[in-house]
């Protein structure tokens, strides 16, 4: 029986842009609440919810059968960060500050905790807050699977899924046609999503952040694999990659975010390219906010009822101010700003990639 310990309400969001596994890990928080003595105030839209104060008290009944729905009860928004909040004046935008309106919803609403489920953004806001007196512990989500004090993120998994399929349903059409196609991923300045989706998906080309491409390399690739019969290929491009010298492609900047980049675009690039070098007719598809939609696989069902169980026993435990980690095969837990300090690219030297040049896969290096 888990112990009491005289923390009666945690406050739960979830911050940043929505992924497959959040609804799991609300419900792993919510169900067994009841047996701590804790009850869950749910905070809509992210943290826009903790400074404009809505909120709802969440029961079992409420997350009852919320395991395999895609997105979050709760909603989320990646433009709430209380510490940068876009106020419109005299059609302008200015960025304001309004931590304090957040710690005092915490206070009205009698909260003894806030568990908050995000990505890099999220822990970072989550950090700063409990400078201000709060007790915050953070969940781990993001489809890029670019936080450094985890092994993976939930929700990857299930990008990866989409990834997958995709290059399954694009290779029958590449190869009756004899056409390249071009894959377009998400990720930002990550290639997980590029490397593991390309690798489990068959791609013939990965092109990701960390390994700038060459263009000649990337044209010999396609000759060469036509030199061995082979009339098709599939490229998939993270979103973030660029070639040697050059620069990431952004779609558009939006100041209301923290980070208001918006990357998108270097698939059609690519495939121009790839059609003038080589001749060949190319295709783009643009997987986009599919690899971010419907119901997370087995993987991330798991993991994400484990986070969501071990979060609620940290507050329990009182061990605020930590994330909670996958390190193996073990769920541990890790000091939010030792999980911020550092963004966890591609290396090099991972076994994904040795595995995929191994197999022929070309990174256009
Ligand atoms: O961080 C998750 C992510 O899906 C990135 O891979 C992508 O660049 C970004 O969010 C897209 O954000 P938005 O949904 O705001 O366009």
């Amino acid at each position: 029986m888990p112990k009491k310990n005289g923390i009666r309400r945690i406050g739960l969001l979830t911050g940043g842009g929505d992924c497959p596994g959040l609804n799991a890990v609300i419900r792993g928080v919510t169900k067994p609440a009841e047996d701590y003595g804790m009850s869950v105030y749910g905070i809509l839209d992210g943290f826009e919810g903790l400074v404009e104060g809505k909120a709802k008290e969440l029961k079992n009944s409420d997350v009852s059968g919320i395991l395999a729905r895609g997105g979050t009860i709760l909603g989320s928004s990646n433009k709430g960060d209380p510490f940068h909040w876009p106020v419109e004046l005299n059609g302008k935008i200015e960025i304001q500050d309004k931590s304090d309106a957040a710690v005092q919803n915490y206070k009205t609403w009698g909260l003894d905790a806030l568990i908050a489920i995000g990505g890099d953004g999220t822990m970072h806001i989550a950090h700063k807050l409990s400078h201000k007196g709060i007790n915050v512990i953070g969940v781990p989500k993001t489809i890029d699977n670019d936080l450094d004090a985890t092994d993976v993120t939930f929700g990857h998994d299930s990008a990866v899924f989409v990834v997958a399929e995709a290059l399954d349903r694009l290779h029958t059409t590449a190869s009756s046609h004899h056409r390249v196609i071009v894959v377009e991923v998400m990720g930002r300045y990550a290639g997980w999503i590029a490397l593991h989706g390309g690798l489990s998906g068959g791609a013939d080309i990965i092109l990701i952040p960390e390994i700038p491409f060459s263009w000649d390399s990337v044209a010999e690739k396609i000759r060469e694999r036509e030199l061995k019969g082979k009339r098709f290929s599939l490229v998939c491009v993270a979103e973030g990659a660029k070639p040697i010298g050059g620069e990431i492609v952004a779609k558009g900047n939006d100041i209301k975010r923290t980070d208001p980049v918006q990357l998108g675009g270097i698939g059609e690039i690519v495939a121009d390219k790839i059609a003038k070098m080589t001749g060949r007719e190319t295709r783009v598809t643009v997987l986009g906010h599919l690899q971010r939609g419907g119901s997370p696989t087995p993987y991330d069902r798991i993991l994400s009822t484990k986070f969501g169980a071990f979060a609620i026993d940290l507050v329990a435990n009182k061990k605020f101010g930590k994330m909670v980690a996958l390190k193996g095969n073990e769920i541990k837990s890790v000091k939010i700003e030792d999980a911020i300090s550092k963004q966890k690219l591609v290396q090099l030297d991972d076994q994904a990639v040795f595995a995929a040049r191994a197999v022929g896969i070309s990174f256009g290096d």
